[in-house]
Order: C-alpha cells, then sequence, then structure tokens
C-alpha cells in the first residue's frame, strides 16, 4: 500500500495485460492454461488491490522453486466429501491458488445447500493474498467465509526470540448492504507482512524501525538485515497467539506441516506443505437476506461515520482501503518499478513468452 521511504518512477501495465503475461509465463511452465487462468486472477487480483507484495512479483519466487521440482506445476488438487458439510482438499503440492480455489468453490456449494461449507486443505503451497479466496466465496455466492492459512517461520512466539511461527494471514468477509462495498478483512498477525520486506528490499527501499529484528535482536530499517532476524508480532502476546491459531486451524487439523515445519516460498529445497482452513457461511441462514444487508448498511454508516480522532480525515471500513485502489488501478494500469519488469521480463526470456506490456511511466 503506501510507500515506506522514497517513490521510485514506475511503469503503468493495465490489468489485462498483466493476466495475459502471467497466463503465458505459467502455460511455459507447464501449467494448464484453465489453471493458469485462475493463478493469473489471484496474482493480478492483488496487484489491483495494492497488495503488491502478494501480486505477480513473486512468480519469480514461485517458478523457482517450480524449476527445483519441489512446486509440481502440473498437480491437480483432489477433493474428498467427508460429511455434507466437511470436505478435504490434498493440494498434492501444486500451486497453492488452485488447492484453495477448489476448496472455496467446494465450501460455497456446500453452504449453498447446507447453510454452511468447511473445508480442510493439504500440502499445499503459497496462495498468496487472502483477500482473493474471500472475494470468491462472495462472487460465487454472496457468501461470507473465513480464510485461514499457515506459512514458514518468521515471528517468534510471544517471549521467544527464534522464528517459529507464520506471518499468517487471517482473513473473513461478508456481503456489503446493498451497492455497498463488501466487508473484508485481511491481515497478517504481524507488524506489517513479510511480503512488505521483500517489496522494499526488491525496491531499495527501507522499512520502518518496529517492523521487525535483526538477527542481534535489535530494530532495524534495512530489509536484508530485517529478513534474516525476525518480524515482529502486532499486539505482543496476541499478534503471537493469533498466529499459533493459524497453525492449529490450517496445520495441525489439516496434516500438513505445522510448529515452523512449513518451508519458505523463497527456499527452492524442499515442498513447503502449507495448509489452509475455509469456512462458507449462508448470510441469510438467521434473517433473510434484505436484513441481513440493511443490518451491514447501518453497521458500515456507524463506522465510517463515527466521531474521528483528531487529524484524522476520513475512516474506512476493512476492505475499503483495497477496493478504492482497484477502482483506480482499473483505470490507471498497475504501477511497477523498472526492476520488478525487468525480473519478470527475465522470467519470460527463460522459457520464450511473451514479455510484460506496460503502457507509460512516470
Ligand atoms: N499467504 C501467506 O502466507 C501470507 C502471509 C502474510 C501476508 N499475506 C498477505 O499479505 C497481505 C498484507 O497483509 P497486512 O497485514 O500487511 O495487511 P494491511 O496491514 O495492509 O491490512 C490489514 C487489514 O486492515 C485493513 N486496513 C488497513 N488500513 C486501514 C485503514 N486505514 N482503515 C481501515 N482499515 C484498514 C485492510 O483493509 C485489511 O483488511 C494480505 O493480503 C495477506 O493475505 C499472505
Amino acid at each position: 500500500m503506501a510507500e515506506t521511504t522514497s517513490d521510485p518512477p514506475k511503469q503503468y501495465v493495465q490489468s489485462h495485460a498483466a493476466h495475459a503475461f502471467v497466463q503465458d509465463l505459467l502455460t511455459h511452465h507447464g501449467v494448464k492454461p484453465e489453471n493458469a487462468t485462475i493463478i493469473a486472477k489471484c496474482l493480478v487480483s492483488a496487484d489491483l488491490r495494492g497488495v503488491d507484495t502478494h501480486g505477480i512479483n513473486r512468480l519469480p519466487s514461485y517458478l523457482a522453486r517450480v524449476r527445483a521440482g519441489v512446486l509440481n506445476a502440473q498437480a491437480e488438487p483432489t477433493l474428498s466429501q467427508l460429511t455434507p458439510v466437511v470436505a478435504q482438499v490434498d493440494g498434492h503440492n501444486g500451486f497453492g491458488f488452485l488447492a484453495a480455489h477448489m476448496g472455496m468453490h467446494s465450501a460455497v456449494a456446500m453452504a449453498r445447500e447446507f447453510g454452511i461449507g468447511m473445508v480442510s486443505i493439504k500440502h499445499s503451497n503459497h496462495f498468496g493474498m487472502s483477500a482473493w479466496v474471500v472475494q470468491q466465496a462472495l462472487d460465487e455466492g454472496g457468501m461470507m467465509s473465513l480464510v485461514f492459512t499457515n506459512s514458514s517461520p518468521a515471528l517468534p512466539v510471544w517471549g521467544g526470540r527464534e522464528k517459529l511461527m507464520g506471518v499468517s494471514p487471517i482473513a473473513c468477509g461478508a456481503p456489503g448492504g446493498e451497492g455497498q462495498m463488501p466487508f473484508i478483512l485481511d491481515m497478517a498477525p504481524s507488524v506489517a507482512a513479510r511480503g512488505k520486506i521483500y517489496k522494499a528490499l526488491r525496491r531499495g527501499e527501507k522499512i520502518p524501525g518496529d517492523w521487525a529484528l535483526d538477527q542481534d535482536g535489535q530494530r532495524t530499517e534495512d530489509p536484508a538485515q530485517a529478513l534474516k532476524g525476525v518480524m515482529l508480532p502486532m499486539g505482543g502476546p496476541k499478534g503471537s497467539a493469533l498466529a499459533i491459531m493459524m497453525d492449529v486451524f490450517s496445520g495441525v487439523l489439516s496434516g500438513s506441516e505445522f510448529a515452523g515445519g512449513v518451508t519458505n516460498p523463497y527456499d527452492p529445497s524442499k515442498p513447503a506443505d502449507v495448509g489452509h482452513f475455509l469456512i462458507a457461511i449462508k448470510p441469510d441462514l438467521f434473517m433473510d437476506l434484505k436484513e441481513f444487508k440493511e443490518r451491514m448498511q447501518y453497521l458500515h454508516e456507524k463506522v465510517v461515520g463515527c466521531e474521528r480522532m483528531a487529524g484524522v480525515d476520513r475512516i474506512y471500513f476493512p476492505g475499503e482501503l483495497e477496493q478504492l485502489c482497484q477502482v483506480e488501478r482499473e483505470k490507471t494500469g498497475i504501477p511497477y518499478v523498472e526492476a520488478e519488469i525487468q525480473a519478470l521480463n527475465k522470467e519470460a526470456e527463460l522459457v520464450g513468452s511473451q514479455r510484460i506490456q506496460s503502457v507509460s511511466s512516470k
């Protein structure tokens, strides 16, 4: 979202061009076209929403894993129906996007029929920005959702000093009032997502001093030093407990890795074995949909219309900043720095796929 220090010049790429680039790059790596479409949509939606840390710039790290043989680009997830409202997906070490997409599709179908659908996902990989899974539940069925994942160790538990828990995001959503944006919360339990440190490193920027400690336990503004150290949990023991919660629901329950066992998405030495946990809920279970939406509208009005603290011009509903960003970027294109475009084009050159088409620079 907001730049942390200087703002380097950007090249603007239209979302359809970014999508076409990803689609072609992935199919050149053996991903089936329909699967490449799903992955491209998820990655480009992160860039559109301003979650630049989890967009198409993640491709070089994913593809390094494919080339190293630790992520199977051709794997298809499989689903087992365990009860009418519970399913299990095995990602078979394919792209996390595909396993989560299959899982949420199934959760929505179950919720449509029975009010709720729960899916546990094992043997998956990093699925990027959680909000796309929340959006899928909204788009496919107007469903409320909970979207949990675990991730590789980056955060000490409260009182500890070694990396143990992942900076594992907690996401959830609900349809908004009539004509209103939905409620979408998508937050990592650290002061900042680790992807923001990778982004600062890519862009040659400093990070705020309260995000991470270096390997000697000192606060640092240098992203390279921060990546050698630990992320700081938000709210001290509370952020640490939320990270443990993600591991209980996504790792322990699913049968995937947990307790520090998930491999870092930038480490191409072994499979990641990420777990996810998804729930879809029909919003009109306890009242009709009209009343639910009126109540969401009332909540939205109370939240954004409440008395503001000094120095605050506007109050935003969770997910609103990202949705405003998306509206803007659909018009202007998505801004990338030159080094990011070069890294992506280098990937394209390796396999002879199309280069990324930018429309303007400023
Ligand atoms: N897959 C993974 O393993 C993984 C790991 C870490 C993070 N992530 C992703 O990284 C992304 C970034 O996470 P983050 O914690 O840095 O997000 P963030 O801090 O930018 O936003 C967190 C939440 O707070 C809301 N918010 C932010 N500013 C606000 C404001 N001024 N007013 C009202 N609401 C506001 C946002 O809408 C969002 O729902 C997420 O999309 C997350 O899914 C993924």
